[in-house]
């Protein structure tokens, strides 16, 4: 199968913890020909939408010449088995307008995960669909509600701005810390965007647990102890990632929200969990899998690209017949 992955360039991605090599080196072990492409090289012409591609060699885990492109050449995306959009956020309108060049796509080609879904799920507001299952939560640009707010849930809040990820501007809320109302100005930007407030869950001193899910069911789960000084357990900004299961509340959660992520095409997700509490659901390039895979001592990558090949010849059995192209 060819596999066409839109995503970030790779030299700003490691070798040894980015998720979207790990599906490229499954791929590759499996037969299967992996295709880079940024934002940029997918176009559209006549109502048909095209990518420029490089081939990508990805090397084993902890060699020196861990990933390199092949030559450019160009591909029609509904001749591809499948397209991994993987670009990490912000979702800005570069990543809008090419979602909207992918949606010609869909039925045709397989779409991880659908472009309709992926404009649709802000990674935070998402969760404003499971109230019951996610902590208290107030979405708004007014700074005096959100200090209101802040008493209500008892004096420890956090706040976020609704593009973020890796942690980025995420902080905390107390009551009588000086710095709320300047916090407040910048993450509502004076009182005009809107961020997302909610009550601080102490058990994230334990851990953000996150959970992998594979068309709705459970691939596996990490959890990411902060730092000792941080709020923030991002294994970007240096949370400690430790082997952990799902636990069967957990699980009931993910049955929840399943069926609404498979209405939305949202198939590889990742929710991060704080005390059995939905904090975020990750849908643009959820990350994890290599720690994973480390922990279950099996390659979970695998199972992914085991489950692009069913779903993939399901759409369009003629896939089944095309030979496996130059592997890696
Ligand atoms: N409600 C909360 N209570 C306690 N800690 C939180 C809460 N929400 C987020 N955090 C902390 O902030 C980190 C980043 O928040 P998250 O909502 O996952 O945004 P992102 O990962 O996209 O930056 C989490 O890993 C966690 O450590
Ligand atoms: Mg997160």
């Amino acid at each position: 199968m060819r596999l066409v992955y839109v995503m970030d360039p790779i030299e700003g991605l490691l070798p040894d913890k980015d998720t979207t090599f790990a599906f490229q080196r499954a791929a590759s072990a499996r037969g299967h020909q992996n295709l880079h492409a940024l934002l940029r090289d997918v176009f559209a012409r006549d109502g048909e939408v095209f990518a420029r591609v490089r081939p990508v060699h990805v090397g084993p885990p902890g060699s020196d010449a861990p990933c390199s492109l092949g030559d450019p050449f160009d591909v029609h995306l509904a001749d591809v088995a499948a397209i991994f959009i993987r670009k990490d956020p912000p979702f800005d309108s570069d990543y809008l307008y090419t979602t909207l060049l992918l949606e010609r796509l869909r039925g045709r080609t397989l779409l991880v995960n659908d472009p309709r879904g992926l404009r649709d799920a802000n990674e935070k507001l998402y969760t404003l669909h499971f109230a019951g299952l996610t902590p208290r939560t107030l979405v708004t640009a007014d700074r005096a509600r959100i200090l209101a707010f802040l008493e209500e849930v008892g004096g420890a809040a956090v706040i976020k701005p609704l593009d973020g990820a890796g942690g980025m501007g995420v902080l905390m809320l107390a009551t009588g810390d000086k710095n709320n109302r300047a916090m407040l100005d910048l993450l509502t930007t004076e009182g005009r965007r809107l961020a997302m407030v909610q009550e601080y869950l102490p058990a994230v001193r334990q851990g953000d647990k996150r959970v992998l899910l594979l068309e709705g069911q459970v691939l596996g789960a990490i959890n990411r102890v902060p730092r000792a000084d941080d709020l923030r357990s991002n294994i970007h900004v240096g949370g400690r990632v430790e082997p952990t299961e799902v636990t069967p509340a957990e699980r009931a959660v993910v049955a929840a929200m399943a069926p609404r992520l498979l209405q939305d095409g949202l198939f590889f997700v990742g929710l991060d969990f704080i005390g059995g509490k939905v904090t975020e659901v990750n849908v643009t390039s959820p990350t994890g899998i290599q720690e994973l895979s480390r922990h279950a001592g099996r390659d979970v990558a695998a199972d992914v690209i085991a489950w692009i090949e069913r779903r993939a010849s399901e759409l369009d059995p003629h896939l089944k017949s095309i030979p496996p192209t130059i592997a890696g």
